[in-house]
């Protein structure tokens, strides 16, 4: 992976919301010595937030609906095409709602982000904040992971606690995991980006994997 200031580690992130996660990157980025320039952002629905942040900044963007496919599969094959298109270094998945597949996998495997606002292995899935505070726990957060098949399962990058309050409602517990979660974000993808990283056993060690 490129390390420079020189040549930035090309970073395709992939979105379904707001983007304020994409935000702090483009942001960061436009900071040579963070080492990444974000070649391309992806969604699986149009008309958001986020793509309308990307198109501000002068960002490629793509848009790959589950509709226009004859199946999740077909979809995922043209997800991975598209991403591919941009020859990206790393993939950050920054509020992508939608579970990456085998297609996408079997090339961006190992090399794939995504944050989750919990803090993992804790509440899995669409609802982090929601079933923390289900569950009366004081503390929750946001873990940034190496995406694998299953659902936010993957080695764990960094962690972030976050204190659960008594008048928090899921709202205003979310919206401070994601104060957080984008400090978070914008620390470890510059790192990964600029020291590389493997995978071993469970660990995300820095640097290249030993020969
Ligand atoms: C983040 O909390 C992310 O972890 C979750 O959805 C939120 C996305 O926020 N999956 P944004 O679109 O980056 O503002």
């Amino acid at each position: 992976m490129p390390r420079s200031p020189e040549s930035p580690a090309r970073v395709v992130v992939l979105v379904s919301g707001s983007g304020t996660n994409l935000q702090a990157l483009i942001d960061a980025s436009t900071k040579p010595d963070y080492g990444v320039e974000i070649v391309a952002v992806g969604a699986d629905r149009g008309d958001i937030l986020a793509l309308e942040r990307a198109e501000k900044h002068g960002i490629e963007t793509f848009v790959l609906e589950t509709k226009s496919y004859a199946d999740r599969a077909a979809w995922d094959v043209a997800l991975a095409e598209a991403v591919a298109a941009h020859a990206p270094d790393l993939v950050v998945l920054a509020g992508f709602l939608k579970l990456t597949g085998p297609a996408f996998l079997a090339r961006f495997g190992g090399r794939t982000l995504n944050t989750h606002p919990a803090l993992s292995p804790a509440f899995p899935g669409m609802h982090g904040p929601r079933d923390a505070l289900a569950y009366g726990v004081k503390v929750t957060g946001a873990t940034l992971f190496v995406v694998d098949e299953g659902v936010d399962t993957g080695p764990i990058v960094a962690q972030v606690a976050v204190p659960v309050l008594d008048d928090d409602d899921e709202e205003k517990l979310h919206q401070r995991i994601k104060t957080s979660e984008r400090a978070m974000l914008v620390e470890w993808v510059g790192t990964l980006a600029r020291s590389d990283f493997h995978i071993d056993d469970r660990a995300v060690r820095l640097g290249g994997a030993p020969t």
